[in-house]
């Protein structure tokens, strides 16, 4: 699915510098390289402020924090995401709501959210699935009457753009993942929240320094969530290149699209909907799903479900209530996804092999 040792091979001198001068420094934590990584990762998503944090999960559950949202408070969010999106709303004693998806992009379909708003609602997380941003001008207006915060999950969107606008900085706050398979990944975790708002900003930096502004003097209870100058370091290392990173995933993308329609196979490909996808995953629908993924893997390729059983639908979730048949696109879409392998040195010699293992699967 990811060849992450044949990128590391064309940039291991930047990154060993980049590793070598933290060493040699001794500084690790927070510090220069957090700092620059920070202004990186801001400006390139359009926005002021960046706040480097231990996780793309503890990103989420940081501007949560931040908004001060608690027990009993509900928060409305996709059930087709990773689970990280809804378990940061739990983690705090908040609800998860979730609202179904549009099959076209897998992402939240904002016209369903104002029927799950109530007087408890206070935030809505879209999450910019697979590489593409959601319908960021219908959760906006909604959010915008019905006063309510908006965080982008755009942890696997980095860099997407929703009418020429980035992801992160179209609601009050964005949080990206830089976990290794990611477009921007490091070398273990890290995370960032960007936001426009500077009073936000400081809550957040605070809050993840265990809610201190000064030492040894805590305002707020927050928790240890920074992230570390290496991997820092070796985001910063490796962001020069995201862009190229981007374009191959895209051309792959393209190339994908154009063997399965020569094949005239009837399988469902990536719609885009938004200014630039940046294919974290590419992720066809097909029907039996599990037996194509059976037959692919005894052809030696690799391939992911994401996600296999939709959140709504998780054990530790049965407390919500809720029960197989809510949210039906989400549901199929658990059954009829299959995410193919489009890391940028994917060849087109192995790219025209899935195609055509996956046309015979089809054929015979
Ligand atoms: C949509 C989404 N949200 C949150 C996360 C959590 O990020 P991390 O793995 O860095 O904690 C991920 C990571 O896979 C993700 O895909």
């Amino acid at each position: 699915m990811l060849d992450l040792k044949a990128q590391y091979a064309t940039i291991r001198k930047e990154v060993e510098a980049a590793i070598a001068e933290v060493l040699e420094s001794q500084q690790f934590i927070l510090g220069p390289k957090v700092e620059g990584c920070e202004h990186l990762i801001a400006a390139y998503s359009n926005c002021a402020h960046g706040v480097g944090v231990s996780s793309g999960s503890d990103a989420v559950l940081i501007t949560l924090m931040a908004e001060g949202i608690t027990a009993g408070d509900e928060v409305i969010t996709t059930p087709y995401t990773f689970f990280a999106t809804a378990g940061a709303i739990a983690r705090l004693g908040a609800i998860p709501v979730f609202v179904d998806i549009d099959p076209d992009t897998y992402n939240i379909n904002a016209s369903k959210i104002r029927a799950k708003i109530t007087t408890q609602t206070r935030a809505i997380i879209p999450v910019h699935l697979f590489g593409q941003m959601a319908d960021m001008d219908s959760v906006m207006e909604v959010a915008e009457k019905y006063g309510l915060i908006v965080i982008e999950d755009a942890a696997q969107a980095i860099g997407a753009e929703y009418k020429g606008r980035r992801a992160g900085s179209i609601g009050h706050y964005g949080c990206f993942s830089f976990f290794p398979s990611k477009n921007l990944g490091g070398a273990g975790d890290g995370g960032m929240v960007v936001t426009n708002d500077a009073t936000r900003a400081e809550r957040l930096r605070c809050l993840r320094g265990h809610g201190s502004s000064s030492k040894y003097y805590h305002k707020v209870i927050g928790g240890n969530f920074r992230l570390d100058a290496l991997q820092a370091a070796i985001i910063s290392a490796k962001f020069p290149h995201l862009d190229d990173w981007t374009t191959a995933r895209q051309a792959n993308a393209r190339r994908y699209d154009r063997l399965f329609r020569e094949a005239g196979l009837s399988i469902g490909l990536p719609a885009r909907t938004s200014d630039r996808h940046i294919f974290n995953q590419y992720v066809i629908r097909v029907s039996r799903r599990d037996q194509l993924q059976r037959f692919l893997q005894g052809e030696g390729i690799a391939t992911e479900v994401y996600y296999p059983v939709p959140l709504h639908l998780q054990e530790c979730f049965a407390y919500l209530g809720y029960t197989r048949g809510a949210f039906p696109e989400s549901e199929m879409a658990a059954e009829e996804s299959l995410a193919l392998a489009i890391y940028p040195e994917l060849s087109e010699e192995h790219a025209r092999y899935i195609v055509k293992s996956i046309i015979e699967f089809y054929r015979t």
